[in-house]
Parts: C-alpha cells; sequence; structure tokens
C-alpha cells in the first residue's frame, strides 16, 4: 500500500514542485497551507499537472486540533514540513511572528506527530544556517551562525530536532538544507510566485526580463570573487523535490537519518546570473550596481558529496534549464486559464 505523506506549505514554491516528485514516485500525499504565501490555484494546476484530485486541507501549521484530526483521518507515515515564512527582511522587522511560525509551528506539529506516532519528518533548512562561512565550498559540518530572525529559527528548527531524536530514537529525522532555489516545472503550471516585488534574484532578473521591472540592482562589485559580485549555488527546484523523494526514501525504508545539504556544488555570480537569463529570454535585462545588501554573504556554495553519499542525491539540471524554465513559467499560458499569480485576489 502507498506510504501516506503529509506535506505543509505544499502550495508554495518548492512544496508544489516536491508535491509532484511525491506523485510521480507514488506516495499518497496530503497538502496543508494557510495560503499565507502561496496562490490558491495552484491546487488546480497541480491536479492538472498530476491527473488526480489533490488531497488538501487549508489550515494553520500552529492549529492543534485541525493537525490532530487530519493525522487521525490520514495516518500518515511521514511529513515533508515546508511551510514556514522566509523573508529575511520581514524577519528583522517581525521576528516574533517568525519565531511563532518556524519555531512554535514546528513544535506544534511535533507533537500532534507524537500522539499520533508518526515520528518521521523531512525539514525544510537553508544555507543561510551557516551564516559566513570561513569554508567555500561549504561543508555541512560548518558552525552555526545566525545573521538574522529567521536563518535563528532554521538553526533552532534544526536543534530541536536533534535534541528530540537524541532523546526518544523513534524519531527518524531529514535535515535537508537547500542553497538557492532557481527554475520552475517545464510544465510552466508551477513555479515560484512572489505576492510582492520580489527579494530574491532570479524571480526579481525574471521581471526585468518581462519588462515588469525596469532595471535589476546588482547589489555590490566589489566582493572577493572573479567578477565582483555575489556568488551562490543555484539548483533546480525540481532537483530538490528528488532530494526530497531520496529523503523520504532513506527514513521510511531503511530508516536512516541524516542532515545534507543540497546544492549542486558550484557557484555563479550574479553578472553570470544575468547572462545566463538574457540567453534564456532573448530578452535585455538592464542593470545598475548599487551598494552592498546589508546582511549579505559574499560566496554560498554547497560542499555537495555527502548527499551523493548517504541519499545518492545529484543535481542534474543546468543554470541554463533554470533560466530557461523559469521564463516559460513566467511567459506561460497558467494564467489564461487559471487564476494567475498576478490576477488572483
Ligand atoms: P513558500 O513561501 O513558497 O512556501 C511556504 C508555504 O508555507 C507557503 O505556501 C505558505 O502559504 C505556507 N505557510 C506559511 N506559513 C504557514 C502556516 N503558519 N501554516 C500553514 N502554511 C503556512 O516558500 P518556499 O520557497 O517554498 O520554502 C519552503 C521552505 O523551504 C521554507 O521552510 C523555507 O524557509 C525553506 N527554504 C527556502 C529557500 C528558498 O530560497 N526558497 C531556501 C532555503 C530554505
Ligand atoms: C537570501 C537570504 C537567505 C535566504 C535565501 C533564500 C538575504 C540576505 N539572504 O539569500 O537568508 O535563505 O534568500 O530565500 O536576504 N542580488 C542582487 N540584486 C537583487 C537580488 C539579489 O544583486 O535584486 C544578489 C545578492 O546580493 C546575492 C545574489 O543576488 O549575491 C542572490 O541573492 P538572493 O536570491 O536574495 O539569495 P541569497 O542572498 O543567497
Amino acid at each position: 500500500m502507498a506510504e501516506k505523506i503529509l506535506l505543509t506549505g505544499g502550495a508554495g514554491y518548492i512544496g508544489s514542485h516536491t508535491y509532484v516528485a511525491l506523485i510521480e514516485a507514488g506516495y499518497e500525499v496530503t497538502i496543508l497551507d494557510n495560503f499565507q504565501n502561496a496562490n490558491r490555484s495552484v491546487v488546480h494546476r497541480l491536479e492538472r499537472l498530476t491527473g488526480k484530485p489533490v488531497s488538501f486541507a487549508e489550515a494553520d501549521i500552529r492549529d492543534a486540533t485541525t493537525l490532530a484530526s487530519l493525522f487521525s483521518e490520514h495516518q500518515f507515515d511521514a511529513v515533508v514540513h515546508f511551510a514556514a515564512l522566509k523573508a529575511v527582511s520581514e524577519s528583522v522587522e517581525r521576528p516574533l511572528d517568525y519565531f511563532d511560525v518556524n519555531i512554535s509551528g514546528l513544535i506544534n506539529l511535533l507533537r500532534v506527530m507524537d500522539a499520533a506516532g508518526c515520528r518521521t519528518i523531512v525539514f525544510s533548512s537553508s544555507a543561510t544556517v551557516y551564516g559566513v562561512p570561513d569554508e567555500t565550498p561549504t561543508p555541512e559540518t560548518a558552525e552555526f551562525r545566525a545573521m538574522n530572525p529567521y536563518g535563528q529559527t532554521k538553526i533552532s528548527g534544526e536543534q530541536i530536532l536533534n535534541q528530540l531524536t537524541a532523546a526518544d530514537e523513534r524519531w527518524n529525522v531529514g535535515i535537508l538544507r537547500y542553497f538557492n532555489p532557481a527554475g520552475a516545472h517545464a510544465s510552466a503550471l508551477i513555479g515560484e510566485d512572489p505576492r510582492d516585488i520580489p527579494n530574491n534574484l532570479m524571480p526579481y532578473i525574471a521581471k526585468v526580463a518581462a519588462g515588469e521591472l525596469s532595471e535589476l540592482q546588482v547589489f555590490g562589485d566589489d566582493y572577493d570573487t572573479p567578477d565582483g559580485t555575489g556568488v551562490r549555488d543555484y539548483i533546480h527546484v525540481d532537483d530538490l523535490a528528488k532530494g526530497h523523494v531520496l529523503s523520504l526514501a532513506a527514513l521510511l525504508g531503511e530508516g536512516q537519518g541524516h542532515l545534507v545539504n543540497l546544492g549542486t556544488g558550484e557557484g555563479h555570480s550574479v553578472l553570470e546570473m544575468v547572462a545566463a537569463y538574457k540567453r534564456a529570454s532573448n530578452r535585455d535585462v538592464p542593470y545598475r550596481i548599487t551598494e552592498r545588501r546589508a546582511g549579505d554573504v559574499p560566496v554560498y556554495v554547497a560542499r555537495a558529496d555527502k548527499a551523493e553519499e548517504i541519499l545518492g542525491f545529484q543535481a542534474e539540471h543546468s543554470l541554463d534549464e533554470m533560466c530557461a524554465s523559469s521564463w516559460h513559467w513566467i511567459t506561460g499560458e497558467h494564467s489564461s486559464e487559471d487564476p494567475g499569480p498576478e490576477n488572483e485576489e
């Protein structure tokens, strides 16, 4: 019988792509999301994409009663926990909201899981837990450095899960530290859908290429990098989704807990990203060099060998594929049939 998975935050960017990968891998998946940062039409698009009705609950991860009734209804074998707030600058303005959703929400979920006897979880962590790392490519052994309240919530989440596993060996935990997710599903039915002006590079470039924003501000060209602009390890969101399937298989199969980076091991600068996006879109991407962004890290690149060794994970998609799929999503037809990212209430 198919194993049952609860996907919190499954209507979001990484969650929706992971939903598709899990369904393709034969899991029975239920999405829980409160649409705080997602569009309701994602559910219809996932139905079109998979050809199956989506099992779905609109709820908040802090709502223990609803969570408990979902667990008794479905008897989940495992949880993949994406639901969180993720905007760094907003976390500096509203740290308590971030602690509430990302830390209290996690604890609430773990309590309900414990009571239901479901103790297998994949946790979305981030390269941000490394702060400004001493070493690049950065290995999983690098120390924790909180740069802002958002980063603190990911460190705290990992620590809570580590202590829980140490205290009770029935818990089975996969911690995945994502580097910079980019791109979209090849169908152009799902993709990154920022509600406001994007903070992150790829969706910002996409809107400049599409003419919705006039120019990209490149935050600093005086870093100690080959062209002076910030370097990141961009990873296709479909590769990340595959990482979750492998993580679940390891947890549900041999019960093998793990902590791994999910990246490609390769870095690209902001100007390389602009050039790649221009190639993919055949559009101009005007940009202007400005001051460094406060709190920015010069280089984030993953040591990617542990995920390969433990999970058999290897990123397959190139930077050009990330840009092409992002452009396809941005210019796609989804908005003509469903309320798209810009025109839904
Ligand atoms: P996202 O905002 O697209 O997805 C998160 C989803 O969680 C959204 O659909 C949102 O509506 C939902 N959500 C938020 N608060 C909720 C709550 N209280 N109850 C129920 N649902 C709630 O973000 P994403 O980029 O898909 O990120 C998913 C996870 O990966 C997050 O935990 C994020 O911190 C982590 N992460 C993201 C990145 C990135 O660059 N996107 C990098 C590293 C880690
Ligand atoms: C940011 C967050 C990080 C979070 C990650 C994923 C900050 C300081 N860090 O990471 O904690 O985990 O998003 O959500 O916000 N850039 C520009 N112009 C832009 C946007 C970005 O030049 O308009 C540059 C940045 O300076 C950086 C690179 O592009 O060098 C990537 O930026 P971004 O996509 O925001 O990701 P991170 O900085 O890695």
